[in-house]
Order: structure tokens, then C-alpha cells, then sequence
């Protein structure tokens, strides 16, 4: 064999070495617990072919606690770049087969790395996190090493698109990587995250917890809305993160790839003139709506399980990608609370940031009242998506079904918030409260002194409902553009982004705004 072809079955073996991670035996219990090593991931993730990996050959240099005497090819993470629908993307993920994908100095240099060149290249970061955190041998040197990636998160912020997929467990100062990025995923019964674990939390509070109550991908996905998405495994996660990014530009200079699209522009929905019933307080589905207007009713819906009384979520409008916001009169009465209020600021946002339109469909009775909301802060909460929709730039379509009124009104993106196209149904209602409210401020001393108090208080709401619920008043003035046929919504959506894709509106040079966190 020449020199040549010695050096080259070398290269062969070591590559072949790396690709073992941590061994056999450390391969074959990640399966065991029902999870993927890192490079099937990836391998599910991208296009069928197109992964090159980086950085196969690092390792670490801890000299700690017998750290000199374990080495594995490519420490503990794999990393490069690859296709998704044939468009670039750079990719991490943690191999817990070596060390528990614990993060040490080197490993926290290789993610580094693809996160800058994700950068320069303008392409999306994903990340696939199945980690004890911080390896423990390495101290101090594997903290610098989280503050870099955080420091590359904060400045990759509206710039690429950053997801996290959480596949295995993420603890400790770790999350916060997760916590940065765009959109966090969680598989469900084989992820957690949380600040501390179940051991600290029972030492300092007394409070016994499970894992899994703590931090398990449900209880991120309904009480604290930390995670975007859930998926029933690796395999389904992994193609969220692949439909996700069908909706979204590679960088916030591009704009969202347009789909080919099949469903007429001009289909008219019957249904929906005859979807608002009757009573004011009486539901119905928002999802019924969203699924009538958008591009073959198809909907990725972000947070689906937290805050339900607002929607958020990617569909396509004629093959354009938007942003839809919807209040959910279906849970509890589509009011906005704070956590409501949160949830559809910080999408607007991301909209907002990756040039992607927004849609909202408006029917909202006010902001949630009482000290449960006061003494969480609904003022600064509510105000974050005041200010998220009142700096935004996008193409802004709103749509009234029902109820508008008061600050709710104002907040889900009217007029004066730079709406561009602020379209209601002939059933909209936009006024300062409801009729009975009303009536009870302005009235309430000649109600009690009325022969018929009742008789008074129902005259005196028909008088406001006929004045005020309806949305001609605002249309009057021109807050309103147009007041539109329920079934052919979808038709004026598409008029009005087709419209819109010129748009140009920049907001004052300013180091940054000063949103209410
Ligand atoms: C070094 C680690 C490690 C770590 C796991 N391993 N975590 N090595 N540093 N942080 C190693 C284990 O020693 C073991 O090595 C292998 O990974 C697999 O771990 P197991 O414990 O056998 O796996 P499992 O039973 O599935 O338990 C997983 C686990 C547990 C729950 C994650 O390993 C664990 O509790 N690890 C420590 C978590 C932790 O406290 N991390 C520090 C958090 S503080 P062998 O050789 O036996 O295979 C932190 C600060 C970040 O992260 C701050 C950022 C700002």
C-alpha cells in the first residue's frame, strides 16, 4: 500500500471513529431511552445527502479529573451545514453519548462557529440540544463557552432565523441559549428544561416535583409557554422544524419563498356569512375562519396550547407567507390577558423582523379585568403588543369579525397603529365597551330612579348597540377602509398583500426602542 493509501484508510478509520461518538454501547442506550444520536438526527432533518459536517476531528483539552485520558472524536456535538427543501441551513446537534453532550470549551467553540458562519451566510441556525449542561471538569472555561453562544443568539436576533429543538434534557444556565432563539421545540417524554432540577428545587423550597412536572415539554407547552412547539417524538420534531421553515426567509433581508398555489384566490366561503351567531356572547371557532381564508385551510399554529383565547400562527395567502393573529372568542370569550398578550407580541415581532405580513382577525371584548391580571402586570404585558404591532413595518391586514372595543381595539393592530388595510365584517362591532357596560356607567343613577329599571336599561343599550355596534361609525371616518362581505375575505386579504408588496415604512434611527418587558 503507497504512503498515500495508508494516509487515506487513516483519514477513513478516524472518520468512521468519529461517527461512533461515544460508542457503541452509548449509542445503543440513547436508543434504549427512545431518542436518536445526534447525527440520525440530522440525518432526519436535512435533505437526504446534503449534511457536511465541521469540526469532526476536535477535541477537548481538559486535563482535569482524568479528562486527558477520555477523548472522543468531535466532543460531544456535531456540527456543519446542509440542505432543508433545498435551501441552507447550519446545524448543532449535542451527542449525548460523549460526556451526557455536556458542554465544554471546545464544544461551545465548535457551535460557535456555525453559528457565525450561519451569520455570514445570511442562513437559519438550528439547534439540537440533548445536554447535561456544563461539563463539570472543565468549570469555568465551559461557562465562558454558554456566555459565547448566548452573545451570538442575542446578535443573531432578527437577523437569521435560530431554532431549538430540545430532544433530551436541558438544565441549568443552558436553556437560556433555547430560551433566545426564535422557536423552541420539545419531544415529549424525552425532553425537560428547566433552571434547576427536581434534587435543588426540593432542597430549598421543600417542593417535590417530578422531571417531568417541572419541566417537561407539556408543562412548557400550557403553564409557561417556554416552548413553541411539542412533538410525540424525534422523528415529528425534526419535520416541524422542516414545515416551519417553508414559511420563513432565510435571513431579514430576504423575503418568505412563495408556494406554488392551488386554491383559487377569489374562492368565496359561503359559511362564513352565516358563522357569527346571533347573541354577542355566544361563541364560535376561530379556527373554522382561518381555515376558510388561508391557502388549502393549512395553518401552523405556533403555541397552541398556551394562552388559547389568541391564535397565532403561518399560513399562506396566494402562496405568500403571513403571520395570522386571531382572538379565539371559543376560550374565554377571546379576551386579552397577559399572557395572551405576550404570546402574540413576540410573534408579531419575529414577523415583523423576517418581513413576513401580518393578518389579524379581530373579535375581542377588552382585556381580561381583576387584580389577578393587575398584580401581573396586564398593563406592561399588554403594552408589549401595543408596541410590538405599533412598530411594526410588515404589510398589516386586520380583519373585525365582532367585537373591537376599548384598548383591545386599539392594541389588534387598528388604524392608528399604521394598519395598512383594516377591513370589518358588516357584524363588527368597534366601540369604547360593550352596550350593557355602557349603560351602566352613563345611566346608572336614572336606572335606579326609572319606574321600570329594567324596561330603561334595555332601551338605553338597544340605543347604544344601534349607534355604536356596528362598524359603520369607524368606517365613517375612514378607521375602517372598507366593511366587507364575510365570504369573500379571503379575496380581499389577497387584493390587499398583492397590494401591499411594495410597501416601504421605516421606523426613526435609533440605537433601539424601550419595549415594556
Ligand atoms: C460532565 C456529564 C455531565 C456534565 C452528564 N455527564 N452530565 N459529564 N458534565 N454536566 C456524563 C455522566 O457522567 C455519564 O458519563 C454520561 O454523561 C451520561 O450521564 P448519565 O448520568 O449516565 O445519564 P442519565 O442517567 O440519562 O442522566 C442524565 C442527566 C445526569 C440527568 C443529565 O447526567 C445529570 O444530572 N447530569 C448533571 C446535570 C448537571 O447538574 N449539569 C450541570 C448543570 S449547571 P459516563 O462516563 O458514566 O457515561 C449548568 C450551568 C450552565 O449547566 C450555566 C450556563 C450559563
Amino acid at each position: 500500500m503507497s504512503n498515500q493509501l495508508e494516509k487515506v484508510k487513516e483519514l477513513i478509520e478516524l472518520r468512521a471513529q468519529a461517527r461512533l461518538g461515544g460508542g457503541e454501547k452509548a449509542i445503543e442506550k440513547q436508543h434504549a431511552k427512545g431518542k436518536y444520536t445526534a447525527r440520525e438526527r440530522i440525518a432526519q432533518l436535512l435533505d437526504e445527502g446534503s449534511f457536511e459536517e465541521m469540526d469532526m476531528f476536535v477535541e477537548h483539552r481538559c486535563t482535569n479529573f482524568g479528562q486527558e485520558k477520555k477523548h472522543f472524536l468531535g466532543d460531544g456535538v456535531v456540527t456543519g451545514y446542509g440542505t432543508i427543501e433545498g435551501r441552507l441551513v447550519y446545524v448543532f446537534a449535542q451527542d449525548f453519548t460523549v460526556f451526557g453532550g455536556s458542554l465544554s470549551e471546545t464544544m461551545a467553540q465548535k457551535i460557535c462557529k456555525v453559528m457565525d458562519m450561519a451569520m455570514k451566510m445570511g442562513a437559519p441556525c438550528i439547534g439540537i440540544n440533548d445536554s447535561g449542561g456544563a461539563r463539570i471538569q472543565e468549570g469555568i472555561n465551559a461557562l465562558a463557552g454558554y456566555a459565547e453562544i448566548f452573545q451570538r443568539n442575542i446578535m443573531a436576533s432578527g437577523v437569521i432565523p435560530q431554532i431549538s429543538g430540545i430532544f433530551g434534557p436541558c438544565a441549568g444556565g443552558a436553556v437560556y441559549s433555547p430560551a433566545l432563539t426564535d422557536f423552541t421545540l420539545m419531544t415529549e417524554g424525552t425532553s425537560y428544561m428547566f433552571l434547576t432540577g427536581p434534587k435543588v428545587v426540593k432542597t430549598v423550597t421543600g417542593e417535590d416535583v417530578s422531571q417531568e412536572d417541572l419541566g417537561g415539554a407539556s408543562v412548557h407547552a400550557n403553564k409557561s409557554g417556554v416552548t413553541h412547539f411539542t412533538a410525540a417524538n424525534g422523528e415529528e420534531g425534526l419535520s416541524i422544524i422542516r414545515k416551519l421553515l417553508s414559511y420563513i426567509p432565510q435571513n431579514n433581508l430576504e423575503e418568505a419563498p412563495i408556494v406554488n398555489c392551488t386554491d383559487p384566490i377569489d374562492r368565496l366561503e359561503d359559511s362564513l356569512n352565516d358563522i357569527i351567531p346571533d347573541s354577542p356572547n355566544k361563541p364560535y371557532d376561530m379556527y373554522e375562519v382561518i381555515g376558510a381564508i388561508v391557502d388549502n385551510g393549512e395553518f401552523l399554529e405556533v403555541q397552541k396550547d398556551y394562552a388559547k383565547n389568541i391564535i397565532i400562527g403561518f399560513a399562506r395567502f396566494n402562496g405568500q407567507s403571513v403571520g395570522v393573529v386571531a382572538n379565539q372568542p371559543k376560550f374565554l370569550a377571546g379576551v386579552l390577558d397577559s399572557n395572551a398578550s405576550r404570546k402574540a407580541a413576540r410573534f408579531v415581532r419575529f414577523c415583523d423582523a423576517f418581513n413576513i405580513p401580518l393578518v389579524t382577525l379581530v373579535d375581542v371584548p377588552g382585556f381580561l379585568p381583576g387584580t389577578g391580571q393587575e398584580y401581573n402586570g396586564v398593563i406592561l404585558h399588554g403594552a408589549k403588543l401595543l408596541y410590538a404591532y405599533g412598530e411594526a413595518t410588515v404589510p398589516k391586514v386586520t380583519v373585525t369579525l365582532r367585537k373591537s372595543y376599548g384598548g383591545s381595539h386599539i392594541v389588534m393592530s387598528c388604524k392608528q397603529l399604521r394598519g395598512d388595510m383594516n377591513y370589518a365584517w358588516p357584524t363588527a362591532e368597534i366601540a369604547v365597551m360593550g352596550g350593557a357596560g355602557a349603560v351602566e356607567v352613563l345611566y346608572a343613577k336614572e336606572a335606579k330612579e326609572a319606574a321600570d329599571p329594567v324596561a330603561f336599561v334595555a332601551e338605553k343599550e338597544a340605543e347604544y348597540t344601534k349607534l355604536f355596534a356596528n362598524p359603520y361609525n369607524a368606517a365613517k371616518y375612514g378607521y375602517i377602509d372598507d366593511v366587507i362581505e364575510p365570504r369573500n375575505t379571503r379575496f380581499r386579504i389577497i387584493r390587499a398583500l398583492q397590494q401591499l408588496q411594495t410597501k416601504k415604512l421605516t421606523n426613526p434611527a435609533k440605537k433601539h426602542g424601550n419595549i415594556p418587558l
